[in-house]
């Protein structure tokens, strides 16, 4: 390949991976996941000139096995073969339906969703016509490996693992399926804030909205659990909800606090534009939610109580900072936050050997900033005596912006002296000079 130009390069590239996919079933990708490749044409004739089956088999394969012994998390069929009303998105869950367990799939068309239960012994053989006849590509999630299916423009099939995106299971309660935290009684407050129309459907502009809140709510509801929030109807729960916009998340977590698990709680939406506090307070006035409230002010000083949990969803920048710092002096168990954009470490990002060679593209420069921005938060965050998540939330066709941090308070703050240099030891490798969160280097002790 040496010497193509970019679009050469694209295309020979097509050809070279023909010949690689022939004769390689499986192979290793730079970052550590197996890429499965096999050239064919039509989707329906696939005809594997190697011993491993085809990468369709393998999925319905791994499907199967997933669901038989129980590590299956979901299932995703995107990029369908015809547009108009056939469905553009499948979504499969498992449940148990008169104690057998069953995929439950969610066919996502333009305006509505149809479900269908089917039988776990069906699934591999309705996964394989989907895959050749209707859909060109497939997440499958299970506690083991997350795997995705595609086929390229030239038809070549793919099949790529990655690490688990979550090693927790999803309840298979049937109602669940139906209606999930959002349930029906969610209807007021996101009708009011337009995500659902009048017939009380999700709006196609607001679909990736409602998934981000769904999965954000979802995550929060188990992270909640393992702080043993639920069923503790003597304690008022406290969240601060930093940058909070029009209230999407704030509203969510009063849903599923006050009027799912019905606990008492005290939710607290910060916001610096008046104009939106003054929108959502009126909301939340409207629907009476007891205990949720929003406040005019900025992430850095408003006047906030002790709280249990501190979210941020897209802070902007170092908003994302002060909210983690906020988060850790209001002695926050939980701190749940989805960084946006990352400016404060790119112009003062080094060039290191061996990655100058790297980092002399802007691109690899700007990813690395944002992993090193967030490594970072997640170090400061340990170093104030949280354990640390970092993964993603959503898939990223959703939103780029997709990682998210949790840490739980576990130990004592500020004592932990490697945590501590880890921190300096990164900075010092990227020759960094100074981070949002540095002021808390100068701490110690309890
Ligand atoms: C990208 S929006 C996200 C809104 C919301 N969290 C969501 O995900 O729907 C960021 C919001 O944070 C607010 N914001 C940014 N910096 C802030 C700060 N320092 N203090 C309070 N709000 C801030 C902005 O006004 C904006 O409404």
């Amino acid at each position: 390949m040496v010497g193509h130009t970019d679009s050469q390069h694209d295309t020979r590239c097509k050809a070279c991976c023909r010949v690689i996919g022939a004769s390689l079933g499986s192979m290793v990708t730079s970052d550590g996941c197996t890429f499965d490749s096999l050239r064919f044409a039509p989707w329906s004739t696939l005809a594997p000139s190697v011993n491993k089956p085809a990468p369709i088999e393998q999925l319905c394969e791994k499907l199967a096995a997933s669901l038989g012994d129980a590590t299956f998390v979901r299932l995703v069929l995107s990029a369908p073969v015809e547009a108009g009303d056939d469905p553009q998105k499948v979504l499969g869950r498992c449940v148990t339906l008169k104690g057998v367990p069953h995929l439950s799939l969610t066919f996502r068309h333009a305006t509505r969703d149809v479900t269908k239960n089917l039988p776990v012994d069906e699934s591999a053989a309705w996964l394989r016509s989907q895959l050749e006849h209707a859909f060109r590509s497939a997440l499958l999630c299970t506690t083991k490996r997350d795997w995705q299916f595609r086929f390229n423009e030239s038809g070549a099939a793919r099949l790529i693992s990655h690490r688990p995106s979550t090693r927790i299971l999803p309840s298979r309660e049937h109602d669940q399926q139906r209606e999930g935290i959002l349930d029906l009684r969610a209807q007021d407050w996101l009708h009011g804030l337009g995500v659902t129309n009048d017939a009380g459907h999700v709006r196609v502009s607001m679909a990736d909205k409602y998934r981000q809140i769904n999965r954000y709510l979802e995550i929060l509801s188990h992270l909640a659990r393992d702080c043993g929030w639920s069923g503790s109807p003597e304690n008022v729960l406290t969240l601060a909800d930093m940058g909070c916009g029009k209230g999407y998340l704030t509203f969510g977590a009063w849903h599923l606090f006050r009027r799912v698990w019905q606990q008492p709680v005290r939710i607290m939406g910060v916001e610096t534009r008046a104009d939106l506090v003054a929108t959502t307070n009126r909301l939340a006035k409207q629907i009476k939610a007891d205990g949720l409230e929003f406040v005019s002010g900025t992430i850095e000083s408003a006047k906030l109580p002790r709280v249990d949990a501190l979210i941020a969803l897209h802070a902007c920048d170092t908003a994302t900072d002060d909210a983690i710092r906020r988060g850790i002096e209001l002695r926050a168990r939980l701190i749940l936050v989805a960084p946006c954009c990352h400016k404060q470490l790119r112009p003062q990002l080094g060039k290191p050997e061996p990655l100058a060679a790297v980092l002399r593209h802007g691109v690899m420069e700007e990813r690395m900033a944002e992993w090193v921005t967030d490594s970072l938060r997640a170090l400061f965050l340990e170093w104030a005596g949280y354990r640390t998540k970092v993964f993603e939330f959503v898939a990223s066709e959703h939103t780029p912006k997709n990682l998210m941090i949790a840490a739980v308070r576990k130990g004592e703050s500020y004592a932990d002296r490697s945590a501590r240099e880890r921190i300096n030891g990164l900075k010092n490798f990227f020759g960094i000079q100074h981070h949002a969160l540095d002021s808390l280097l100068e701490r110690s002790g309890g």
